[in-house]
């Protein structure tokens, strides 16, 4: 028996296939590389020792669905594929949908015809809009999304969950990430963001390295203690080993299960900055930039309900971080590109 992991050759599914395969699993990787290399799946071989069976096709290929799940024993599904870039989400939003719903809804399909009913699927804090609640539990009202990446997220929460109640044996674990970043410790696999990145480490990690001049911050008037953002980072090993959780949960015939993965602790902008500066020695020049739009002041999880049902929390601390995110982008420097 199999685990198929969709856009397992992504950031969080590279480091998931490799716990995955540290906890004993057979993993099939299903990608279409439309973000990714297919180098990272090599360097998950490196780490593991095992090698990773993997198919370069696309969630919205019917046929080519079929032929994985004709020719693998697969019983469960983890689903990263999608795309997730919030500022092009907002300018090609018939893309997102196209991609990100109407791909699940053909692997859901497929997964069905074939008896497979079980699925991790990647969702995300972003589904609480701006928070109505401090630190976010999950039962916290879902908010308005501010782009069509977020919609996304929350319209594919509710489609699994409508399914899992039409049909009850369907098992769905939805994870609402918060933001993960680090690395794998070997320096081998990390975030190899397309272009300029849009997210705080990569960005910051582009600057140490010399690509990018200085850290613009969005923002320095909101009503948090430094008055930058305040977000919920955690390591993107926790995140994968919260995955590997998540299965022995669907396991015992969960039914519909919902998970917060953070580390329930905020860390403003510039505690980013001044973490990554004592973790590496190196200075980020930064200024202050107007805030971004869609940004919420503070976003943090309370992380209890996964370690109480789960078993499961972060284990690494913010030095941890930044000092992985550094050592994978200093040890590749381009990314996966030689
Ligand atoms: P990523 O872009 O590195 O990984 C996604 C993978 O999916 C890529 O390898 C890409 O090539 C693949 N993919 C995209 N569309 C596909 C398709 N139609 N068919 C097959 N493969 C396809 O992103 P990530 O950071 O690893 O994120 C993984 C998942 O977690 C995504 O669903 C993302 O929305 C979600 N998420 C990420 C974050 C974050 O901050 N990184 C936060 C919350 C949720
Ligand atoms: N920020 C800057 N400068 C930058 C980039 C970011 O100041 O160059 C600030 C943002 O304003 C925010 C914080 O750093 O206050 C974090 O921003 P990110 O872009 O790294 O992350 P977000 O919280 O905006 O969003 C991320 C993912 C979403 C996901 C969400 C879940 O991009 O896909 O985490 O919480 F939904």
């Amino acid at each position: 028996m199999a685990i198929l992991v969709t856009g397992g050759a992504g950031f969080i599914g590279s480091h998931t296939v490799v716990e995955l395969q540290n906890a004993g699993y057979d993993v099939v990787v299903l990608d279409n590389l439309s973000n990714s290399s297919e180098k990272s799946l090599e360097r998950v071989e490196k780490i593991t020792g095992k090698p990773v069976k993997f198919y370069k096709k696309d969630i919205l290929d019917r046929e080519g669905l079929n032929e994985v799940f004709e020719k693998e024993d697969i019983d469960s599904c983890i689903h990263f594929a999608g795309l997730k870039a919030v500022g092009e989400s907002v300018v090609k939003p018939w893309e997102y949908y196209e991609n990100n719903i109407a791909g699940t809804l053909t692997l859901v399909d497929v997964m069905r015809k074939h008896g497979v009913k079980n699925i991790i699927f990647s969702s995300s804090a972003t589904v609480y809009g701006d928070p109505a609640i401090i630190p976010i539990t999950e039962e916290c009202p879902k908010g308005q999304c501010t782009n069509p990446y977020g919609w996304t997220k929350s319209m594919l929460e509710q489609i699994l969950t409508d399914i899992q109640k039409a049909d009850p044996e369907w098992n769905v674990v939805l994870l609402r990430y918060f933001n993960p970043i680090g690395a794998h410790k070997s320096g081998l696999i990390g975030e190899n963001p397309n272009g300029i990145p849009n997210n705080l480490m990569p960005y910051i990690t582009q600057v140490a390295v010399g690509k990018l001049k200085e850290l613009g911050v969005f923002g320095n008037d909101y009503d948090t203690p430094d008055g930058t953002g305040v977000r919920d980072y955690i390591h993107v090993v926790d995140l994968a080993k919260g995955h590997v959780k998540a299965v022995k949960k669907l396991e015992d015939n969960s039914g519909l299960s919902i998970y917060n993965l953070g580390t329930g602790k905020g860390y403003s902008v510039l505690d980013i900055v001044k973490n990554f500066e004592a973790a590496t020695g190196i200075k980020i020049p930064y200024s202050i930039k107007p805030r971004r739009a869609g940004d919420v002041a503070t976003c943090y999880s309370d992380a209890t309900k996964a370690k109480k049902e789960l078993g499961w929390e972060a284990e690494y601390d913010i030095k941890d971080m930044c000092a992985d995110s550094w050592n994978f982008q200093q040890k590749n420097p381009n990314g996966y590109e030689d």
